[in-house]
């Protein structure tokens, strides 16, 4: 079963789609991450901007997500060959990098492909992926199970996402990561490869009055519903 995650950034997607994966016992793909370790790669390589990206520039790139567990629960690793990147990534520049390089096209059709074959793997023996994003249910899965797309208010989705840099120990001002959150979203809007949109078929959640609890409650609902939809045979 796929159940795709998507909406812009600070929506709660991630946090909420690791915890929904973990209680449905399945596997958690973080997309966001693959497009930050790869734009990180480029910008190794010395490149600037989407419309410099060539089909030589992919062709190396080694992205993979790992997850180890222990008794504190999943961990999930961001690796660059044999380089854990998950900690560089979720500086600001890597986000930043993300939505300019998120651009290319060539960017996007290797991260498709590798997003659809992590996917079949566990989907094809009966696994249960959870994978978010921005465009999850409009191009990498249009056929998935389930379809959320996650919105919040912005001035709430910047409040969240100071928060979670303070827990990284970075104190960004509430405004420069407000200015910053909707430049990113206009671009993740706009662009004209699979921009982010809401599939007319995905569920709208609006998580501005919702707490992290019943965000994940919502969704394993709605997935567990559809489970036995499935069994039963009905759509
Ligand atoms: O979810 P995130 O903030 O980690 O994503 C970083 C950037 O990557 C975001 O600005 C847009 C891009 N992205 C994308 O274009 N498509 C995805 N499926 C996931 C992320």
């Amino acid at each position: 079963m796929i159940v795709a995650i998507d909406g812009p950034s600070g929506s709660g997607k991630s946090s909420t789609a690791r915890a929904v994966a973990e209680e449905l016992g399945g596997l958690f793909v973080d997309t966001g991450a693959m497009y930050r370790a790869t734009s990180l790669y480029l910008s190794r390589l010395g490149l600037e901007r989407a419309d410099e990206v060539g089909p030589e520039h992919v062709r190396d790139l080694d992205v993979r997500l790992e997850v180890s567990g222990n008794d504190e629960g999943d961990r999930l690793r961001v690796l660059l060959g044999s380089e854990d990147v998950s900690q560089e990534i979720r500086k600001e520049y890597a986000g930043r990098l993300a939505s300019e390089f998120a651009q290319s096209d060539c960017v996007r059709k290797a991260m498709v492909a590798r997003q659809q074959m992590m996917a079949r793997e566990v989907s094809s023996c009966g696994g249960t992926v959870v994978m978010e994003g921005r465009d999850i249910g409009t191009v990498v899965f249009p056929q998935a199970d389930v379809k959320i797309f996650m919105t919040a208010d912005d001035r709430v989705r910047a409040s969240r996402r100071r928060a979670e840099l303070l827990d990284q120990g970075q104190d960004v001002p509430l405004q420069s990561i407000l200015d910053d959150m909707r430049a990113r979203d206009a671009r993740d809007r706009s662009r004209l490869q699979a921009p982010l949109v809401k599939a007319v078929d995905a569920i709208g959640l609006d998580t501005t009055g919702l707490d992290f609890e019943e965000q994940v409650g919502r969704i394993v609902k709605i997935v567990t519903e559809r489970q036995s939809q499935m069994q039963r045979g009905t759509n």
